[in-house]
């Protein structure tokens, strides 16, 4: 089970403050048990892991095995929570060099998270002559990036393989009944999954949105699954022997004290991506009404050679919490060498984790004295089954910050205001009005 370890936000904040918090998290709880919070139309995600049945999973792995058979490559067009999620956690599992060493799969491709034309063409170009298949996520159906990256790949893929064959190797995640993806998918006859109602994107990582993917790649997602309902339990409990809420307890602490910065740091570069879907779930639900922690990240200790001073020196706004995994897949002792020009044979014999984990607490230590609180997560492995317990420990944590914030941790308003401008810009159908004003601005 995931360790959180809170001794090191002290003194700015004491275990008997984290303590002395907990009705208020039990109202957060409460809140978001009994659907009284603000967004109570978007709690789906609470109890998904435990509801998730293996006749469902048969049916993601099989859809999963036709496109692992049938493709060399499988795009997964999706942008925010339609895919951070499916991406981190494939890059959190992956071999470091997979692109290099290949796989005994398709690769999988990211597309629908930008508009750059070069992103677009070269992976056009890489594609063409490969047998690729197409999973287009999108929940609202009508988002635009991933539409538009969407209508190159499905011209391509019926070009390539045939509309026949592009029926079989494109798979829609989309709402039941509403935008363009799911009239598409209803009328072309692709096979499609339902990206629930009451489950908002950047919570969607253990529906179909997340577990498509995952499982082409050929990890085994009844582990993350698995993880999660483990986590789901420990959810529950009270403050006392609740990890989840005890983090989510501290960071508001933390906030109300000045820490408006969380720095979410690895020293595993595996889990760049894990902090990219952090950022969105917790960026995007808490950061409203004037309120909110910024989230940002590093990977170290790469970046202590570059943020390094900063997080050191600069403006104290900031905690930390790092996730250290306690056991590596991988063993690598340093050599010896005879001549020691390097000067380095003080760590011969010595694993290369015995060092990144001295670095680690060196840094840690030297952070603390720097005026930066730091929480420590501890994961077992960097396997399906700890990822998954990762995944619903911040959800959950999410979802209680934000009551206790006193923000709706479930929509994101401020999100439109670009797509407006974009579209008044364009000249959208609808955006007349919006065109001339924009266009007078400029
Ligand atoms: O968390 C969210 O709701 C958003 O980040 C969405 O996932 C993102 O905007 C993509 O939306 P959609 O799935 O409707 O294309």
């Amino acid at each position: 089970m995931i360790k959180l370890d809170i001794t090191k936000v002290a003194p700015m904040v004491s275990g008997a403050d984290v303590n002395a918090l907990e009705a208020r998290v039990a109202e957060a709880q409460k809140a978001l048990e009994e659907g009284t919070c603000p967004g109570n139309d978007f709690l789906g995600w609470l109890h998904l892991p435990t509801g998730i049945t293996p006749e469902f999973l048969a049916e993601v792995k099989a859809v999963a095995a036709t496109l692992r058979q049938e493709c060399e490559a499988v795009v997964v067009a999706g942008i925010g929570g339609s895919y951070l999620g499916a991406k981190a956690v494939i890059e959190a599992l992956s071999n470091s060099f997979q692109w290099l060493v290949g796989s005994n799969g398709p690769a999988i491709l990211f597309a629908g998270n930008n508009i750059g034309e070069d992103y677009l063409s070269e992976l056009t170009t890489y594609l063409k002559g490969k047998k690729f298949g197409v999973i287009n996520i999108s929940k609202s159906g009508t988002t635009t990036e991933t539409a538009l990256a969407f209508r190159l790949l499905k011209k391509q893929c019926e070009e390539q393989m045939g509309k026949d064959m592009a029926r079989k190797v494109i798979v829609a995640i989309t709402d039941a009944k509403r935008g363009a993806a799911r009239t598409c998918a209803d009328k072309e006859g692709y096979k499609s999954f339902i990206i629930p109602d009451n489950v908002g994107g950047r919570f969607s990582v253990l529906t179909p949105v997340g577990l498509l993917p995952i499982a082409v790649a050929g990890f085994d997602i009844d582990q993350l699954v698995k993880g999660a309902q483990d986590m789901e339990k420990v959810a529950a409990a009270p403050l006392a022997e609740n990890i989840i809420a005890q983090y989510a307890a501290t960071r508001y602490l933390l906030y109300t004290k000045g820490k408006k910065i969380e720095i979410l740091a690895n020293y595993q570069p595996k889990l760049h991506y894990i902090a990219e879907w952090w950022k969105q779930l917790f960026g995007e639900s808490e950061g409203k009404d004037g309120k909110g922690i910024y989230p940002a990240s590093v990977d170290l200790t790469t970046d202590l050679h570059s943020m390094g001073q900063w997080i050191q020196e600069g403006e104290r706004t900031i905690f930390e919490t790092v996730i250290s995994v306690e056991n590596p897949e991988h063993k690598l002792l340093f050599p010896s060498d005879d001549e020691n020009l390097d000067g380095l044979n003080f760590l011969a014999g010595k694993r290369v984790d015995e060092v990144n984990k001295m670095a680690e607490l060196g840094t840690q230590l030297a952070h603390v004295d720097g005026g930066v609180p730091n929480i420590r997560i501890a994961i077992e492995r960097l396997d399906a089954y700890h990822l998954g317990q990762l995944i619903y420990f911040f959800e959950r944590a999410c979802g209680i910050h934000c009551q206790l914030l006193g923000v709706n941790a479930f929509n994101q308003p401020g999100v439109e205001a670009y797509k407006k401008n974009m579209f008044a810009l364009l000249g959208k159908p609808g955006y007349e009005q919006e065109t001339l004003t924009i266009k007078a601005r400029l």
